[in-house]
């Protein structure tokens, strides 16, 4: 076991560190640009000949649980704006308990690392039945959801053995901005954005190494955080998400009470929370809702808020500027690949707080990597 785990001490702690690799290995041979091709583009052979479907349907449904969930949810919005298709999230057991309406016109997305978990096999069948286009995203070949869906990608980020997820969550984000841009019509309205994307997917791995990098500062932060009750993720936009899977891992790995809140709703219930003692995370990298996550920095200074904000290289002063908060600054890149970027401190800061606290790393408490029974 030893051998697999490298010199690390534990499969999360690995599998967090490969992530230029898997990423890399998620994007092999599915980006062109240059050479004797022109225009940059993205190849996704499991979809080609169902491409055409996927674009003439009437909604994209996202189905997944878990951390495959927040993936989707990272993904909607860039398949929504280079798509024009209205793109809904469903997490896979509630679709079920609500036997919510699937249609013909619809494609249902399943994002599952395992392929097998129960509630979306059956969320597959139920959606098979109702007569929707079924697609896999998945990280492991002839996996259940690979087989059964009518088309589908392959993460191909390698083995993920560490009960929560990390190096799959940043595949599958990749994987389906590269569906986005499949889908997405090549016009000569989208094409800068497009290509931005594509340029982004390329610096992707070097920006993750460079954001690795912060190992040391999260397990500084770990040290002081230790000893709390609860810890509140602010995020909203591409981050929404982040927020989310940010908390997620703390909850899961590091077993500390931790929500992930979208920031457009801090006013509604959230805020009362919030005091000089409850460690707040604040995700405020630069994009279009930048200046509304620096009046949510300052709404939450206000009430004495005890500030933890991650932001983009240089920005430290835009968005604490009295110093007043633990800043965490980030690489920057196009915005609707920054959350995966901006997950990375979030897993070293779960996976260092596990150990510091004395917590099972790979196998936390109650768990299963893969949940087969409902
Ligand atoms: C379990 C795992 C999570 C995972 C979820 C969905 O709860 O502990 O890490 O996100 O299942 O699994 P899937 O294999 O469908 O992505």
């Amino acid at each position: 076991e030893q051998i697999n785990k490298g010199n690390y001490k534990h499969y999360m702690q690995k599998e967090i560190h490969e992530q230029p690799e898997s990423l890399t290995t998620t994007m092999r041979g599915r980006l062109l640009r240059g050479g004797s091709c022109k225009a940059k583009t993205v190849l996704l052979g499991g979809l080609k000949d169902h491409l055409k479907t996927i674009r003439r349907s009437r909604r994209i449904v996202f189905i997944g649980c878990g951390t495959s969930y927040n993936a989707a949810l990272a993904a909607r919005p860039i398949l929504e704006e280079l798509s024009g298709i209205p793109v809904t999230m469903e997490i896979a057991s509630d679709l079920l308990d609500r036997q919510g309406p699937i249609y013909r016109e619809d494609t249902a997305v399943f994002v599952s690392q395992s392929g097998e978990t129960a509630d979306s096999l059956s969320a597959l069948e139920y959606a098979l039945e109702n007569g929707a286009l079924c697609v896999g995203i998945t990280n492991t070949v002839g996996s259940a959801i690979a087989r059964n869906t009518h088309c589908g990608v392959h993460i191909n980020a390698g083995a993920e053995i560490g009960v929560a997820s990390t190096k799959a969550y940043t595949s599958q984000i990749v994987v389906m901005a590269m569906l986005a841009l499949a889908i997405g019509g090549d016009t000569i309205s989208n094409q800068a954005r497009r290509e931005a994307i594509i340029d982004g997917l390329f610096e992707l791995p070097n920006k993750v190494r460079e954001v690795l990098k912060l190992d040391q500062t999260m397990k500084d932060l770990a040290q002081e955080l230790i000893a709390e009750q609860s810890l509140l993720v602010f995020g909203r936009g591409y981050n929404y998400a982040t927020a989310l899977e940010g908390a997620l891992k703390v909850k899961e790995v590091a077993l500390m009470h931790s929500e992930g809140i979208l920031a457009g709703e801090m006013k509604h219930g959230p805020l009362a929370l919030v005091d000089e003692n409850l460690p707040t995370f604040v995700i405020a990298t630069r994009d279009a809702c930048f200046s509304k996550q620096q009046s949510v920095i300052q709404q939450l200074h206000a009430r004495r808020g005890r500030l933890i904000v991650m932001c983009s290289k240089g920005d430290a002063a835009s968005v604490c500027p009295g110093g007043s908060c633990r800043v965490i600054e980030v690489p920057q890149l196009e915005d609707c690949l920054q959350p995966v970027v901006n997950i990375v401190p979030l897993q070293l800061l779960a996976y260092h707080l596990t150990v510091l606290r004395g917590f099972n790393v790979d196998q936390p408490r109650n768990l299963a990597k893969s949940v087969t029974t409902q």
